[in-house]
């Protein structure tokens, strides 16, 4: 590979730029400073650096980020208003065009995923797909056994719409905390679903997204990149 493609691909920067590190002396390769940008390497060999600092870890296409969303935020790219989730990780992937893969509505808190790779958000997107994501809810009510029977059943919204069937299940300890699992994505869709009962949300934090976990290190407002492990979880969820 060209030294000015590599550089640009392992840099994010433009071509232009990797010429004018390269022509400015700034550049070695296996110790040696190379000013022509045509040089061509081995990138699976060569021991690159800038300003005498190694290259760390390999060009990735896509990055694939885990957030723990604070209340507050916004799950958009942009707003007027509002901290959006992109804001939150912006300072550390400046020249990415990240979105996020779903949305939690602004009160809501947990597990955004945040990427550049439409084809993968997309899937895990699909109507057809049926990626599951899973909740913990607070009712301000104790669940009861018709919610989780209607849950399973399929519930149908204020409106007349008719939903998949869906898991709401006692999450253990207070009756009023709810484990919910998703395989479909509606606009307001859990607080809608228990509206049905009558019962209000009081807490919504989303723990898992298709066989991945919230990682539970993630204070709120805290990120980091999936593992590969973990993003081959999401395409299989994706793919299934
Ligand atoms: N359902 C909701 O009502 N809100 C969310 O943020 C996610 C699912």
């Amino acid at each position: 590979m060209r030294l000015d493609k590599y550089l640009s691909q392992r840099l994010g920067v433009p071509r232009s730029e990797s010429r004018r590190l390269a022509a400015r002396g700034s550049v070695t390769v296996d110790g040696i400073i190379c000013k022509k940008a045509d040089t061509q390497l081995d990138e699976h060999t060569a021991a690159v650096c800038v300003d005498g600092r190694p290259l760390a870890g390999q060009y990735q296409q896509f990055v694939y980020i885990m957030l723990n969303k604070p209340e507050g935020v916004v799950s958009a790219t942009r707003d007027g208003r509002d901290t959006t989730v992109t804001d939150l990780v912006a300072g550390d992937y400046p020249r990415r065009q990240l979105f996020p893969a779903g949305r939690l509505d602004k009160t809501s808190t947990g597990f955004v995923l945040l990427t550049d790779d439409g084809a993968l958000a997309h899937d895990i997107l699909a109507p057809g797909r049926h990626v599951e994501k899973e909740y913990l809810v607070t009712l301000d009510t104790p669940l009861t056994p018709e919610m989780s029977a209607g849950f399973a059943a399929g519930v149908t919204l204020a409106d007349g719409q008719r939903l998949a069937p869906a898991l709401a299940e006692p999450a253990g300890g207070d009756p009023c905390r709810v484990r919910v699992v998703l395989r479909q994505g509606v606009y307001h869709q859990i607080k809608r679903m228990f509206g049905v009962y009558g019962a209000g949300v009081n807490a919504l934090h989303r723990c898992g997204i298709g066989g991945v976990a919230l990682d539970a290190a993630l204070a709120p407002g805290a990120y980091r990149e999936l593992t590969e492990q973990e993003v081959e979880t999401l395409r299989a969820a994706a793919r299934r």
